[in-house]
């Protein structure tokens, strides 16, 4: 069993910090906006949908603190705290998604109660938002299974599968999205190996992945990244599987840099490359890859391993966090509502429709 990634009370959200793992199970509370924010933003907690979970708790507890006793209070208090939230990093939609959402329910009870609350008026509208909060984190939970049930569908039996990043439970507050179809397809005995890929330079792959994989006793192997075509063409891969941070309306799919050309080197060998997210993932504003916003982080996390540095001092660095892969390259989209194929513009409309 992966450890709870979020433990929600009305005095605080205790946040397992997935910057120990997988060397030590260690806990950090936020109490606030301020303080979720700075969570994500330094990678205490990570990978889309968790991000969102996290980001709707700290909604929650930021205006309990504040306790607004008028709409207008209401108001201005739930715009400051989503854009604080929504700042915290730039391309996993799921943080907008949830800060938007959480907005939504503040300003629709703002609405609904124009002027002064009293005491109970109060109380009613943090009981409302702790319940929004915790439906974010159920749709996820469910969103996962589905995710699950769909891609391990897609899936040969004796399947070889690699993936990338971490899209598992410890990014999710459920079973994962690629990681989950992983899990479930080895439930149903059709995971003869996977391979996870170490995800320089965060090493996602090394530290978070392979974990869980031990952990749900599925036949695993970690590899770093440079391995990937040379297992791919040589160890009998047949299926690749990843997350996805944001998908554009045309299907062209924001993720852990080093997922492009996990696809290029998938279409080269023909293998089926498959992208697990759930449907808030897709961002209909994002007309395509070109559109979303690619998060540039520090260059210590290139030039620094656990602290030692492995680069010459003054180095100049590019460190993308992200990168976009082409709809082209994709074979499926699996979301908690089935699976997109071809993925296409017009498919992805219909999906959601
Ligand atoms: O920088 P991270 O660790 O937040 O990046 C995570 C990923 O890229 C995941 O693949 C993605 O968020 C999907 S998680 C279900």
């Amino acid at each position: 069993m992966i450890p709870p990634r979020l433990k929600f009370s009305t005095k605080g959200l205790q946040i397992l910090d997935q910057r120990s793992l997988p060397d030590r199970i260690e806990y950090l509370t936020a109490r606030n906006a301020a303080q979720t924010a700075a969570a994500i933003k330094d990678m205490a907690l990570r990978g889309a949908p968790l991000i969102g979970c996290a980001a709707a708790f700290g909604f929650a507890l930021e205006l309990r603190r504040l306790r607004p006793g008028t709409s207008a209070e209401l108001a201005a208090a739930a715009k400051r705290t989503a854009s604080l939230l929504k700042a915290a990093r730039p391309t996993a939609v799921a943080l907008f998604y949830a800060a938007d959402r959480m907005l939504s329910k503040a300003l629709s009870y703002a609405a609904a109660n124009p002027g002064r609350f009293g005491p109970a008026g109060t109380s009613m509208l943090l009981a409302q938002l702790d319940r929004e909060a915790r439906l974010v984190t159920s749709e996820d939970e469910a969103a996962c299974l589905a995710m699950g049930k769909y891609g391990a569908e897609l899936l040969p039996r004796n399947c070889v599968i690699m993936t990338h990043c971490n899209a598992g439970a410890l990014a999710t507050m459920g079973i994962g999205t690629a990681v989950g179809v992983i899990t479930a397809a080895h439930e149903q005995g059709k995971i003869k190996h996977a391979y996870s890929c170490e995800t320089r330079p965060y090493l996602q792959g090394a530290r978070l992945t392979i974990w869980e994989l031990m952990r749900g006793g599925v036949p695993s192997e970690l590899i770093t990244d440079n391995m990937a075509a040379h297992i791919i063409k040589t160890c009998g891969v047949n299926a690749i599987v990843v997350g996805a941070d944001r998908i554009a309306a045309n299907g062209d799919t924001a993720n852990k840099i080093g997922t492009y050309g996990l696809a290029v080197i998938a279409k080269h060998h023909k293998v089926p490359f498959y992208v697990a997210a759930p449907t808030p993932t897709i961002d209909l504003a994002a007309h395509s890859g070109d559109a979303i916003v690619i998060e540039e982080r520090s260059i210590k996390e290139v030039t620094y391993v656990k602290g030692a540095c492995i680069a010459p001092k003054g180095v100049k660095v590019r460190h993308p966090a992200f990168d976009v892969t082409p709809a082209g390259l994709i074979t499926a989209l699996i979301t908690e509502r089935g699976v997109i194929a071809p993925v296409t513009r017009a498919a992805i409309k219909k999906h959601l429709a």
